[in-house]
């Protein structure tokens, strides 16, 4: 069979000798109450979850004669976690919070795992379990968690037809045809996944779907879904096509200050409340590349999104709107659209209405400075979107692990109300005091055995989700707790692959797009190189538009003079952006256009520099694929192989990426590739 399927809950006997003695005398009984579907959830997992791990029988009687005993329950005065006295830890951990703590009751030590609903209690069993898997002492503990953002979220880009729009890892797991007679285990097996990394939340389909899914018929198959995702703690979103008043409910129009289309959607969101009951709500994507929106009726985005809100706010629902606008009315710099249409707007939108911004203002690509509307709506709760499939990262054949993007974007200061007003802080509502906060990643989940296509792509969800729930973890941290999860505990395997991982992601930004270029992908299938391309209807679709080379240099100026989407920036941020000298090299040519002769800090020109990184960039895949081959005592062979070639097919792409870029980019800079870049690595 092939492995991978059981993600980072391998629950392998722990091998460490010593510890698993020890493990094993600390945990001799288990009491859990099995009162809730969610209860009898948290019960099977610390079964199935400790005899893998310490390769023993559980005793489930909750009684011994022994110490030892591990208790999971929902608060309660009467039981361990009231006699223990965990009250008022309780009071800090909110509805989904949970506290893991060792306490004597009644003569006997007890390792008690409890929140304030059964939910938190699953949550703190996935940690407690990760403990075990990770090999952490767990002799004395007292630990108190709550989640740093309250939605945490999977946008699937799902379509009816099983197609995965940039999915790379086989067709989409949602069987509509058979849905909802036939509940696959693998959609059980899928909410438990994301429980055991605290997502809360998932939208089943494309942003760019149709009306399809609103059909009575979709309803029961999301029903369907949304019953086996419940007792996970998941709720179920749909997209919501605009149009759909039109598409499915004959009207003539979609105009969101028509009563008629007030009244279709009145009835429509009543209808699926009957259906499921605690929906989660809609994700709308308008007036973007070709979608309908309000602005078709001559209606603001805030028109849009408050008539939906008002209709779904009497059964609690939220509509999260994107930010994901551009058109070709904007020919100058695509960058500044989304600002400037949403900014006006801050304070216009309804209290259950939040603003889902990508993390950077073009799309997703390998690097990209955060996005201007962070910090700028300080009167609207803005939702994160990150990408998880690698759409513009080498899609399935590419390790690029997705922590360290992550964080790069959530730590980057928007100083909107002075110092340390990170995006981070602005998203988890605590710069402008949000109570609706949270953070959404495109899936890479699909239909192949191990689920994401690339083994350590899994690693990329596992991130997603742990950084939702507390984004001051750090790369490594989660680095270090997926591989040992999914992998192995050995310290040398440990050592390598850490860095390996947390670096992977710069590899490919030095080989595809290094120094701020961006956008230089192929035309609409986004994978390899064409910068060349110049011939597409609309000007921002041509890579030739992000990159502006020509004989005297490269880059694009987003100085004020030139496009000045810098001026969307607080002036902190402005101000050193806007100085070439003082601009992060990272993101130079994003923000400037910089003479072929600039000399980098490095001493090297920026051609020079690109010459490095390209090269360095195709070296370090060979690095990679070398340190993993030292890897094979520690992995299965299966994993192992699977890896390796994946490896080769990267470093083929880091080659075709070197040297189609150069040998184009060289025909403005005519300056020749330093012969000591030139290593004859095509071999
Ligand atoms: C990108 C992506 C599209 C997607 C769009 C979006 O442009 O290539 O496939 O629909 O983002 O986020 O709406």
């Amino acid at each position: 069979a092939e492995t991978g399927y059981e993600l980072w809950m391998r629950y392998v006997p722990v091998q460490n000798q010593p510890l698993l003695n020890s493990y094993r005398l600390q945990i001799n009984s288990i009491a859990v109450n099995t009162g809730s579907p969610t209860l009898r959830i948290v019960k099977n997992e610390l079964i199935s979850g400790l005899t893998g791990l310490l390769g023993k029988k559980i005793d489930t009687t909750g009684k011994t004669a022994l110490n030892g005993i591990l208790s999971a329950e929902t608060y309660n005065p009467a039981g361990v976690s009231g006699k223990a006295g965990l009250k008022s830890l309780l009071e800090q951990t909110g509805e989904e919070g949970f506290v893991i703590a060792t306490k004597t009751v009644n003569n006997k030590k007890h390792i008690i795992i409890t929140g304030n609903t059964d939910i938190a209690v699953l949550y703190g069993t996935f940690h407690f379990l990760r403990l075990i898997q990770t090999q952490q002492n767990i002799s004395s503990l007292q630990i108190i968690s709550t989640p740093k953002m309250k939605l945490r979220m999977l946008n699937h880009w799902d379509n009816l037809n099983r197609t995965v729009e940039r999915g790379y890892s086989g067709s989409s797991i949602w069987n509509w045809h058979t849905l909802p007679g036939y509940i696959d285990p693998r959609y059980v097996d899928y909410a438990r996944a994301n429980a055991s990394i605290g997502i809360n939340g998932t939208v089943l389909t494309n942003v760019n779907a149709n009306a399809t899914f609103l059909t009575p018929p979709y309803l029961q198959k999301v029903k369907a879904l949304a019953d086996a995702f419940r007792p996970y703690g998941i709720k179920v979103y749909l997209t919501a096509r605009f149009s759909a008043p039109i598409e499915i409910g004959k009207l003539k129009t979609a105009d969101p200050l028509d009563p008629q289309v007030q009244q279709w959607w009145n009835d429509k969101i009543s209808e699926i409340y009957q259906v499921i009951p605690d929906f989660g709500g809609f994700v709308v994507k308008a007036n973007s590349e070709g979608q309908p929106g309000p602005q078709d009726y001559k209606r603001t985005h805030a028109d849009g999104a408050n008539m939906l809100a008002s209709a779904i706010a009497p059964h609690k629902g939220i509509i999260i709107w994107r930010a994901f606008v551009y058109s070709n009315e904007n020919p100058v710099d695509r960058h500044k659209q989304a600002y400037d249409d949403f900014v006006p707007l801050d304070g216009k939108f309804n209290s259950n209405v939040m603003v889902q911004v990508k993390n950077g203002a073009i799309d997703f690509m390998p690097r990209e400075p955060f996005h201007p509307l962070f910090g700028a709506m300080p009167k609207t709760p803005l939702m994160m979107e990150f990408q998880v499939t690698q759409e513009y990262l080498g899609q399935g054949t590419t390790l690029a692990f997705l922590a360290p993007l992550f964080k790069e974007t959530l730590e980057s200061d928007t100083y909107s109300k002075g110092k340390g007003s990170t995006v981070a802080k602005v998203i988890d509502g605590s710069v402008d005091q949000h109570a609706l906060n949270g953070m959404a990643g495109v899936s890479n989940i699909g239909s192949d055995i191990n689920w994401t296509g690339h083994p350590l792509s899994q690693a990329n969800w596992y991130a997603l989700g742990r950084l939702a729930w507390d984004h001051s973890l750090s790369s490594e941290k989660i680095a270090e707790e997926w591989l040992r999860m999914s992998f192995s505990n050995n310290a040398a395997f440990l050592s390598t692959m850490i860095p390996l991982m947390c670096n992977s992601r710069e590899t490919v930004v030095r080989y595809m797009n290094p120094i701020g270029l961006h956008h230089i992908m192929g035309t609409s299938h986004h994978y390899g190189p064409a910068p060349w391309v110049s011939n597409l209807n609309r000007p921002e679709w041509n890579p030739v538009y992000y990159h502006k080379a020509d004989s005297l240099g490269i880059g694009f100026d987003r100085t004020s003079k030139g496009s000045n989407a810098l001026g969307q920036y607080a002036p902190e941020v402005r101000k050193l952006w806007e100085d070439i000298n003082t601009c992060e090299e990272k993101n130079l040519l994003w923000f400037h256009h910089v003479p072929w002769t600039f000399k980098m800090k490095s001493g090297r020109n920026v051609w020079e520099e690109l010459c490095y990184n390209y090269y360095t960039g195709a070296e370090k895949v060979k690095q990679m694929q070398a340190s993993w081959k030292k890897m094979q005592p520690f992995v299965d062979p299966q994993r192992f192989d699977q890896i390796t070639m994946l490896f080769n097919v990267q470093y083929e792409e880091a080659i075709w990426w070197r040297n189609a870029c150069l040998l184009y980019f060289q025909t403005f800079s005519k300056m020749p590739i330093p012969s000591n870049y030139e290593k004859p690595d095509r071999s």
